[in-house]
């Protein structure tokens, strides 16, 4: 059974997702769910859900090693990040080659970098009258929605649509494909 540890800021959704689709499965398991903010509701949902989760401070991720040190002893074989608005430290990345991936909603390279997360990137993309978005999962490396890209999935923008029918749209899309692209990676890394 491979590991899955999964880092989540805010709501949560992925991150249920995920564990849902593992729970019972010989696949994979979410083992281990980590937040940066201690009000997210993603912990709540692990709770309700019976998965360990815990939050962490700067100085736990960035400066003391502890996180590290918890994802050592967690023994993951994937840690996937499923909205977490952190940079990951070159540190972490390091102790886990080729094994973090995210999940951003936008087709990278458009609407990627450092405060393009979340509705933000949907209110842009509604503004810059485009066609289409997307889904994309890479691989996370020192620069934000760099990586190299794993997956892409996408639909329609129409013109009457706003920023929530994207936002909609890009959540029907993540909730089919993220735990999917997820179990392949379990399959066919190491
Ligand atoms: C998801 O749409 C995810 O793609 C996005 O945040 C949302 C989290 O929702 N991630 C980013 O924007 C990362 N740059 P959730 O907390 O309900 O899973």
């Amino acid at each position: 059974m491979k590991r899955i540890v999964v880092f989540a800021s805010g709501n949560g959704s992925n991150a249920e997702n995920l564990i849902k689709f593992f729970h019972g499965r010989e696949t994979g398991s979410v083992i281990l769910v980590l937040s940066n903010n201690p009000r997210a509701k993603v912990l709540e949902r692990c709770n309700a859900l019976k998965i360990s989760a815990f939050s962490f401070n700067r100085t736990a991720f960035l400066d003391n090693g502890d996180v590290l040190n918890l994802l050592k002893v967690s023994r993951p074989d994937l840690i996937v990040l499923a909205g977490f608005l952190w940079k990951f430290p070159e540190r972490i990345l390091n102790a886990f080659p080729n094994k973090v991936i995210n999940i951003h909603p936008a087709l990278l390279p458009k609407y990627g970098g450092k405060g393009m997360y979340g509705m933000y990137v949907h209110e842009a993309v509604v503004k810059n009258k485009e066609t289409e978005t997307g889904i994309t999962i890479h691989y996370v490396n020192e620069h934000y929605d760099q990586g190299t890209i794993i997956f892409q999935a996408k639909c329609e923008v129409l013109p009457e649509d706003s920023a929530e029918d994207v936002a909609s749209k890009i959540h029907a899309l993540e909730m089919e494909h993220f735990p999917k692209v997820v179990e392949s990676m379990l399959m066919t890394n190491g």
